[in-house]
């Protein structure tokens, strides 16, 4: 596992499936590393408990609805984190090509560097972790993400791409 270039990027993307290990291994070979992370799923449960009144989240609580709300807050936080020079962590599934474009897009019009990491862990681990988990997310959101899933292209536009077979 070649994590050096990483290291020296602006926007480092950790991508996967749902309970693939993208926190894990943020915390795992990033925290040390002097960056930022920005996690969507965090951003969607601190405004739930926000605007219920500490009322905790639960999964079933999604709402596609909210999701503009979500990314819109996301793209200021990292706006405001490249802009004071910070580099960033983004810890989200993101397994489609569409789904990375908004990163790339953020990293390319304020000219910073971003590297793409992708853990392709087993859809039956995936499943497995994700039920051994206090908030777990429906199977089949699980089983319809890795039907769609799509591994980082050459001509996507990363400065740098890694897939990890087994996390
Ligand atoms: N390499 C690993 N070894 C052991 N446990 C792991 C590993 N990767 C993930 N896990 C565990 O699997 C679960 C899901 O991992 P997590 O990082 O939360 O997934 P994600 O952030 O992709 O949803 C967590 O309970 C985590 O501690
Ligand atoms: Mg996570």
């Amino acid at each position: 596992m070649k994590l050096e270039p990483f290291y020296q990027l602006d926007v480092v993307l950790v991508c996967g499936l749902p309970a693939s290990g993208k926190s894990h291994f943020s915390e795992r070979f990033f925290h040390r590393d002097n960056r930022k992370r920005v996690n969507r799923k965090e951003i969607r449960r601190n405004l739930h408990q926000m605007f219920e009144f500490g009322e905790q989240w639960k999964e079933e609580y999604f709402d596609n609805s909210d999701e503009g709300l979500v990314k819109h807050v996301e793209r200021r936080i990292l706006e405001h984190l490249l802009h004071s020079g910070k580099r960033v962590l983004v810890d989200n599934t993101s397994v489609s090509v569409s789904s990375r474009k908004s990163y790339l897009a953020i990293a390319h019009q304020m000219q910073k560097s971003i590297g793409v990491i992708f853990l392709n862990t087993p859809l039956k681990r995936c499943i497995e972790r994700n039920n051994e988990r206090a908030l777990h997310v429906p199977d089949v959101i699980i089983a319809n993400l890795s039907a769609a899933a799509e591994l980082p292209r050459a001509d996507e536009g990363f400065d740098e791409r890694l897939i990890i077979n087994e996390y």
